[in-house]
């Protein structure tokens, strides 16, 4: 299986008969996870912030935390296209800022990408990134970095006015050299539209089926995640119940003596008179 680059992103663009595949990654142990299941595109998400840190919102996000988990997902994700989200405010406060910022995310993390979130009003800062040569995924209709502005966790763009809205940022987005775009929470119809009206890749999230690709965040996917469920989220393994399982299992091991097994999982001395040596 050869290196997952953009021009083969690209060339996904449209296909019926196949998807991209993305799944985030916050570690050593999920991103190995990607590279041998052959995930095309491995994003360490900024969903970090509640999966792996126990922060209540993304916006408690820091750059040098996500520089940290990213690091280790890139020592471990070879082939699959790596991409990291931008944490909140660390594309806002100037244009220099939010290069350095972004330099940081590819030079020390060793992500190829970067993703943000926002509609026409970050259409600058995407060109600004993709001039200096950094690949940028955009992000609309449901955004996590602004929870409280949106009152809430929401499905978009469900009535005409902000469907519309939706597909223009979009159209701009890729004309500011987005390579492709993440649709979060949007009606099926509306995704299928601006999946059919874009030359990007779209990668949905509560988007319908008609998106180029799909993304979902690790714990929900994986059933690790005990908290509030979207209904977008399809669990394709019960991990949290196995790990469950497997504690209880351990402390009743222990419990009741029967692990370690004094052959199997011990070590016997050499000299078994070596008492007489005190
Ligand atoms: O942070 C994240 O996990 C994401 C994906 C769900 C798109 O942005
Ligand atoms: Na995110």
């Amino acid at each position: 299986p050869k290196k997952v680059t953009l021009g083969y992103l690209q060339s996904l663009k449209g296909r019926r008969d196949t998807a991209i595949t993305t799944l985030t990654a916050y570690d050593y142990p999920t991103g190995r996870q990607c590279e041998v299941g052959g995930i095309d595109i491995c994003l360490v998400g900024d969903s970090l912030a509640q999966v792996c840190l126990g922060y209540d919102s993304t916006t408690r996000l820091t750059l040098d935390e996500m520089i940290h988990h990213a690091k280790a997902v890139s020592r471990a994700a070879k082939r699959p296209f790596l991409v990291a989200d931008m944490p909140f405010g660390t594309y806002l406060e100037s244009k220099e800022k939010t290069i350095s910022n972004a330099i940081r995310l590819i030079r020390e993390a060793g992500m190829e990408s970067l993703k943000l979130e926002g509609g026409e009003e970050i259409k600058d800062t995407v060109y600004e990134l993709t001039r200096v040569g950094i690949p940028i995924m955009a992000h609309i209709g449901l955004l996590p970095q602004r929870h409280v502005a949106l009152s809430g966790y929401k499905v978009q763009g469900r009535d005409a006015s902000s469907a519309v809205k939706l597909f223009r940022a979009a159209k701009e987005l890729q004309d500011a050299g987005a390579w492709g775009i993440v649709l979060e929470a949007v009606p099926h119809r509306l995704a299928a539209y601006i999946t059919q009206r874009l030359h990007i890749p779209t990668i949905g999230i509560g988007a319908g089926r008609e998106c180029d690709g799909q993304v979902l965040v690790w714990d929900d996917a994986m059933g690790l995640w005990a908290g509030h469920q979207a209904r977008f989220v399809r669990q394709f393994a019960q991990l949290g119940h196995e790990a469950s399982r497997g504690v209880t299992e351990y402390i009743n091991a222990v419990r009741h003596r029967s692990f370690p097994d004094p052959i199997q999982e011990s070590y016997e001395i050499e000299d078994t008179q070596w008492t007489e040596f005190l």
